[in-house]
């Protein structure tokens, strides 16, 4: 079995606001191991991107705790190596470009760790390989589209070589085609290199693409477990204002209709597949 990657021990989390407290998470417990895919869902204020952000270091638990890879977040002394440990894309890549060219902005992370420079150049030309913007190397990142502004700034992550990959709507501002391109790179590297994965995502067929979804809501992960048994749960999702993905919804209103389908579902091939059948 893979080795424990996040360590969740009641943790809570709230925010201050002068004598206003405000508690976003709540009492929670969980494990991710190496090489899950984990899905992390909930609407909006449930706590998703203060939960995020819990997993690199950059919010520390108000009580309780969180390891990640055996370290504990919050001694200081950790934080580096959790940080190189845990990459983060955020969902506007213009917040994470910092420098104007291309190849100096891949080059930045690996820089602050303190990578020696041929170490680096090689590192630099393998990340702007995996996400398909080799010939863009000595390019302005103001001039690339939005699809691959977000590659850029995934591949400044993965200069840094982290076991996990955080992504926090990081295709929410994508079309399609960006959209798909992106889940694509990602999902080759969690099957080719066991990269861990945790992305967090307003789009339930995104979702459904992961091994394991976590519904959070008002602070606490009220579902945990694959997509085909999280989105059993219809009339939960829907309190905490999700929808299903397209396919099981498909499934149900064929079944409301009288066409008796697996409610199961989840791949637009196995529908198919089943009503040829
Ligand atoms: N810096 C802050 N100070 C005070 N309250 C905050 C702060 N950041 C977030 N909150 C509050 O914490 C709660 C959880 O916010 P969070 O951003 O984690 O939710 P989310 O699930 O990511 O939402 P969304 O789907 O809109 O991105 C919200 O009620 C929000 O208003
Ligand atoms: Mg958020």
């Amino acid at each position: 079995m893979q080795k424990v990657l996040f360590q969740l021990n009641d943790l809570c989390f709230s925010y201050f606001q002068r004598t206003i407290e405000k508690q976003v998470l709540n009492f929670i417990n969980k494990q991710v191991r190496a090489g899950e895919y984990l899905a992390l869902i909930g609407g909006n204020g449930s706590g998703k991107t203060t939960l995020a952000k819990h997993l690199n270091g950059l919010l520390l638990p108000t009580s309780g705790s969180l390891a990640v890879d055996g370290m504990d977040t919050a001694n200081q002394n950790n934080l580096l190596a959790v940080r190189q440990t845990v990459g983060m894309v955020f969902q506007n890549p213009d917040n994470q470009i910092v420098a104007s060219v291309v190849e100096e902005d891949v080059a930045f992370g690996p820089e602050n760790l303190g990578v020696d420079a041929a170490e680096i150049k090689q590192r630099v030309v393998m990340a702007l390989e995996t996400v398909g913007l080799a010939g863009y190397r000595n390019f302005t990142p103001d001039f690339l589209s939005g699809g691959e502004k977000q590659r850029l700034a995934l591949a400044g992550v993965l200069a840094m070589k982290p076991k996990c990959l955080v992504l926090d709507e990081a295709t929410s501002m994508l079309d399609c085609a960006g959209r798909y391109r992106l889940l694509k790179i990602i999902s080759n590297l969690h099957k080719e290199t066991g990269l861990t994965v945790v992305n967090i995502t307003h789009d339930m067929n995104e979702a459904a693409l992961s091994d394991r979804i976590w519904v959070l809501n008002k602070g606490q992960i009220i579902l945990d477990g694959p997509p085909r048994k999280v989105f059993q749960q219809r009339e939960l999702l829907h309190e905490c204002g999700l929808d299903l993905p397209d396919i099981p919804e498909i499934c149900r209103r064929l079944s409301i209709s009288g066409l008796a389908v697996p409610l199961d579902l989840l791949d637009s091939e196995d529908l198919v597949n089943y009503l040829c059948q």
